[in-house]
């Protein structure tokens, strides 16, 4: 969603101390270790990844061979040499034999239930199984849309505002299930399909875990507490080794009109009155925290979707905690129990952990491990060590005198009792990559304006964090279960020709800043996905760094190359490939983006014609967010 450096500070806790950064940073340059971690792996081949992947013996660093990009300005997407693009699903396109999309935006909300939401985000393909192996040129796509722009949803915007265009924007929010095929040199969206479906804001979905059936979930048309309607602000994503798809709710705040006296609860939260303007409330009353005081309890959460099962009603896992979840990246543990790891995002917000209690046995795949587990939270220690505190009713003073009833009331208010333990306050975590053979953790921290010279500590180590930087972290014995880890900065983000040293961060190769999609693909490569604010792009201290972009990490030198640079006003988030990398999957968020407004209706196209200006197959009218596919002309693997 849009950088919120104008919202009030959620979290107003004092920081732990930390001694001086730069004595950390030193030592850890020198503690680099990469550590074999068996899980991985496991993890990797049942989520239909190459075997090869598991043989012991392959390249630390593979080949990152293309030609790298100058920054773009254009209102196009760009990609190396030698490389082919094609335009798969745009907001708007059906997702099965549907009503097709109108230039002139006036599908109506039925319409939109049937069709590509807006502001397409995290993403993942789940390979079907053909010949015995996982296909690479056949799969399902689970596609995040993260939020929408009623100034483009709408033929006049927000005019003449109702309960149709409420019900519009709620249904082109969620994700999206789609089938796709690659045949005859291209890739394209296989309709009919009987596997495609759109969840959306209005979509019945479970609640599971031990904050189900607690009165904080409890309302007026559910006083079970355990089925909500719908699931918003779908940021980033996760995948389980037994083959479904996390989905995350982030900014869910931004969709309640709270109250004029919000209790510490809505504060710490960030709800407040009219929200971010969305306006649902005005005619969806459980958006109303006077008609339904408990509906903003309901999300915040991460979902899980199973796409291979279309009857099957999406599950929100509430042992994951309820905070602005950007993504939920899953590893195993030494022993086989599942981790995932979190990030808060917003500006001095935590970074997660969850352990299942039981391991994943690939021969038993059970869909209720994320049920049952421990939350953590990280503290980072100025020694380049760290250790994640666990958020379980009873420890570290999460019980009656803190103000916690029991387990269900620390994962509803999950960021309060983060603020308890002394959580490290960090600069925005976005998302987090594992990567596929150590185990190693990598994490954006997209910016922090608000950070104070006083207040910088060891993880989050710049005042005014303009440009971001990415933290990671190794688990003690290489086990990611364990309580320990060692981390180090792997990169300050900032901009190589910046006449001001201290701007320049510690780049090498091609600059960038705001730092967000962030992803391993099997072989190694560290993929960067940058989401600058469309007000500063490519002027002040982004001057030269063009639009929007995509970038290739060498995590053992630390050389960033420019792969894809953006149409303008986008952000570039959300990634994925097949089985055997010869396509990457990339999508383009909200192309023609005004600075700090919604587009207007009455000129759409005024920043951003893309991708009717690109793609000829594309009906234009209106910029469109959009999934890509990447290919390489002589069929080899993205990047190399
Ligand atoms: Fe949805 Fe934090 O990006
Ligand atoms: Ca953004
Ligand atoms: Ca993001
Ligand atoms: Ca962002």
């Amino acid at each position: 969603m849009k950088s919120r450096d104008n919202d009030p500070i959620c979290n107003r806790n004092p920081r732990p101390d930390f001694p001086d950064f730069s004595t950390v940073l030193a030592q850890n340059a020198s503690r680099r270790c990469f550590l074999q971690v068996a899980a991985g792996s496991a993890l990797l081949t049942a989520l239909g990844m190459p075997e090869w992947v598991s043989a012991a013996g392959r390249p630390a660093a593979p080949a990152i061979g293309f030609v790298s990009l100058v920054a773009g300005i254009e209102d196009s997407v760009r990609i190396p040499v030698g490389y082919n693009l094609q335009l798969l699903y745009a907001w708007g396109d059906p997702i099965s034999d549907g009503p097709p999309f109108r230039a002139d935006a006036s599908n109506s909300a039925a319409d939109q239930a049937q069709q590509a939401g807006m502001h397409h985000d995290g993403m993942h393909f789940f390979p079907f199984v053909e010949n015995g192996r996982p296909s690479s040129n056949h799969g399902l796509m689970c596609i995040n849309h993260e939020y929408t722009d009623d100034g483009l949803l709408h033929t006049d915007g927000m005019a003449t505002w109702s309960t149709e265009k409420t019900f519009k924007s709620q249904n082109a929010h969620g994700v999206s299930v789609i089938e796709v095929r690659y045949e005859k040199g291209a890739w394209r969206v296989v309709r009919p399909s009987n596997y495609a479906r759109r969840i959306t804001a209005r979509t019945p979905i479970r609640i599971s875990g031990p904050a189900a059936g607690s009165s904080a979930l409890r309302t007026k048309d559910d006083r079970r507490g355990n089925v909500v309607f719908g699931t918003i602000n779908n940021c980033a994503m996760g995948v389980t080794p037994w083959g479904t798809y996390l989905t995350c709710e982030e900014n869910f705040n931004g969709y309640f009109n709270g109250l004029d006296a919000p209790t510490p609860e809505q504060k710490r939260y960030g709800i407040r009155r009219n929200g971010s303007g969305m306006r649902w409330h005005e005619h969806d009353g459980r958006f109303d925290l006077a008609t339904e005081p408990n509906e903003a309890n309901r999300f915040g959460w991460v979902v899980e979707i199973d796409p291979w099962n279309p009857a099957k009603p999406p599950i929100k896992r509430t042992a994951l905690g309820r905070f602005k979840h950007e993504g939920a990246t899953v590893t195993l543990a030494g022993d086989g129990r599942v981790v995932v790891y979190m990030g808060d995002d917003e500006a001095f917000e935590y970074i997660y952990k969850f352990v299942s209690q039981e391991a994943f046995d690939p021969k038993k795949p059970s869909s209720d491990l994320l049920d049952r587990g421990s939350l953590h939270v990280a503290r980072f220690r100025a020694d380049g060590k760290g250790e994640w505190v666990e958020l379980t009713h009873g420890r570290n003073g999460l019980d009656e005198k803190a103000g916690f009833a029991d387990q269900a009331d620390v994962l509803v208010r999950a960021r309060m009792a983060a603020d308890i333990v002394g959580a490290t306050r960090m600069d925005r975590p976005e998302w987090i990559a594992v990567h596929p053979v150590s185990g190693e953790a990598y994490c954006s921290l997209t910016n922090n304006g608000k950070r104070s010279a006083d207040s910088v500590d060891a993880a989050n180590p710049r005042a005014a964090n303009r440009f971001g930087h990415i933290i990671r972290w190794r688990a003690t014995n290489g086990d990611a279960a364990a309580s320990g880890f060692e981390w180090d900065v792997f990169v300050l983000g900032g901009n190589p020709a910046h006449p001001d040293e201290a701007k320049r961060g510690t780049i090498k190769g091609d600059g960038f800043g705001n730092p967000d999609g962030l992803w391993f693909d099997a072989d190694g490569r560290l993929w960067i996905q940058t989401d600058v604010s469309t007000g500063s792009l490519n002027k002040g201290d982004y001057e030269g760094l063009g639009n929007n972009q995509m970038l290739v990490a060498d995590i053992n030198t630390g050389e960033t190359k420019r792969f894809l640079s953006g149409p303008r006003g986008c952000e570039v988030t959300g990634i994925t490939r097949t089985p055997d990398g010869t396509t990457l999957f990339v999508n383009i968020q909200h192309p023609g983006e005004t600075a700090g407004a919604r587009s207007d209706p009455a000129n759409p196209t005024a920043v951003s014609a893309w991708p009717a200006n690109q793609f000829k197959e594309a009906t234009g009218g209106r910029p469109r967010s959009a999934t890509l596919a990447i290919t390489r002309q002589n069929g080899g693997v993205v990047g190399t």
